[in-house]
């Protein structure tokens, strides 16, 4: 399936210069969102996975279902003061803005697997927020999957070697 037909960009997008990769198209549209998730399971499907940790808030709609999927648990990294037992957080930049993460301190038993989905790789600012709270939190990041990678703003470099896969790359 040619899954960037369905995604829709909006130029300047939350400000000017950023070409916004909608994604609420492919989330509406049902066989295209299940296709979507089921590619994203087809890539990751080898390895070795307990828990799919996702980003808020559209990491959330493609680590939920790919965890489903899987038959993996999910956790999700919320945005600071929204998670209401103890909490861990980091801070990090965004291609536009700032933000801070959190995750609560007893998602992961310590040695568990865990695979990062998300639906953009950007500048990579909150993959690496994500994989350094779940390190702290003693998982072992077994991979970074997304659904679209803006392979011009070098996320990648971000990932430390972190086996990574996306299924459209801009
Ligand atoms: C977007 C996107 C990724 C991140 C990618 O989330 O969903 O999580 O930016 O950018 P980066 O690689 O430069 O960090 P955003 O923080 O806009 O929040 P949202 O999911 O709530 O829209």
């Amino acid at each position: 399936m040619d899954f960037k037909k369905h995604v829709r960009v909006i130029e300047d997008f939350p400000q000017e210069g950023i070409h916004f990769k909608d994604i609420t198209t492919i989330l509406k549209n049902g066989p295209v969102y299940r296709e979507v998730i089921e590619s994203m399971r087809q890539m990751v499907k080898h390895l070795d996975v307990d828990l799919i940790a996702g980003p808020e808030a559209r990491g959330f709609v493609v680590g939920a279902p790919l965890a489903y999927a899987m038959g993996a648990g999910f956790l999700p990294i919320r945005k600071s003061g929204k998670l209401p037992g103890e909490t861990i957080e980091a801070s990090y930049s965004l291609e536009y803005g700032k933000d801070k993460l959190a995750m609560h301190k007893d998602a992961i038993q310590p040695g568990q697997k865990v695979l990062i989905a998300d639906d953009l790789l950007a500048t990579g600012g909150t993959i690496a927020t994500s994989i350094d709270l779940v390190k702290q939190l003693g998982g072992e990041v077994v991979g970074a999957a997304f659904m679209i990678e803006l392979t011009y703003l070098n996320g990648k470099e971000k990932l430390n070697g972190i086996e990574n896969f996306s299924l459209m790359k801009y």
